[in-house]
């Protein structure tokens, strides 16, 4: 197990951006990938009521995790599982979210995304792109200390490289993605 980020907080602001921007529902299944003090999981359940799973190395922030969880009054549906986030099964989100490093990204969760993830899922990214992936929104917000963050938004089985088939990038075929699009992000 080895800690491959270290821990910096997303901006409280982050989760309601979250639930707006990947339309979060209580139907949700929402996983945070290195999850620090547990904020993003704790508030968007307690703002969407969705489920929630904060996977996070750090027994400490586990801990915090639990605490926010329980004063929050959402303990009933969020978990914090103290491990590391390249061994978690990633096929029962509905939502995932990441804010670490592009090199981890790439190096540790591009093909764990491509393989585990189910079609559909929203992927959600603070300021840090997946490499060769297409968000298909971009949303800037201010946070509580004026500085504009970026959120970037993917769909397993839209977004990713590994979906696409070389030989049908016809422009019927555009037509079609481009509806599909058009459908998510409405
Ligand atoms: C940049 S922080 C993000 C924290 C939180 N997601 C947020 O947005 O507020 C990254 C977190 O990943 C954790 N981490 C680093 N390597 C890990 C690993 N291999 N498995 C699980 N967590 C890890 C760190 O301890 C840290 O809390």
């Amino acid at each position: 197990m080895k800690k491959l980020v270290p821990y910096i907080a997303s901006p409280v602001k982050t989760a309601e951006k979250i639930v707006e921007l990947a339309k979060v529902t209580p139907n949700d299944v929402l996983i945070d990938l290195g999850s620090g003090d547990g904020r993003i999981v704790v508030l968007t359940s307690k703002l969407s009521g969705c489920k929630g799973i904060g996977v996070e190395i750090d027994s400490a922030l586990v801990a915090i995790s639990r605490k926010k969880a329980s004063e929050y009054g959402v303990s009933n549906r969020v978990e914090f599982i103290e491990g590391d986030f390249t061994e978690v099964d990633l096929s029962v989100a509905t939502v995932i979210y990441l804010y670490i490093y592009y090199d981890v990204i790439r190096d540790y969760l591009v093909r764990k995304l491509e393989k585990e993830v189910k079609d559909g899922t929203r992927i959600v990214t603070l300021e840090i792109p997946i490499p060769n992936w297409m968000p298909i929104a971009r949303r800037g917000f201010q946070d509580e200390n004026g500085v504009v963050r970026t959120l970037y938004l993917y769909v397993k089985g839209v977004s990713d490289p590994s979906s696409w088939n070389n030989d049908e990038l016809n422009e019927e075929w555009m037509e079609a993605f481009r509806k599909r699009l058009r459908g998510i992000a409405n």
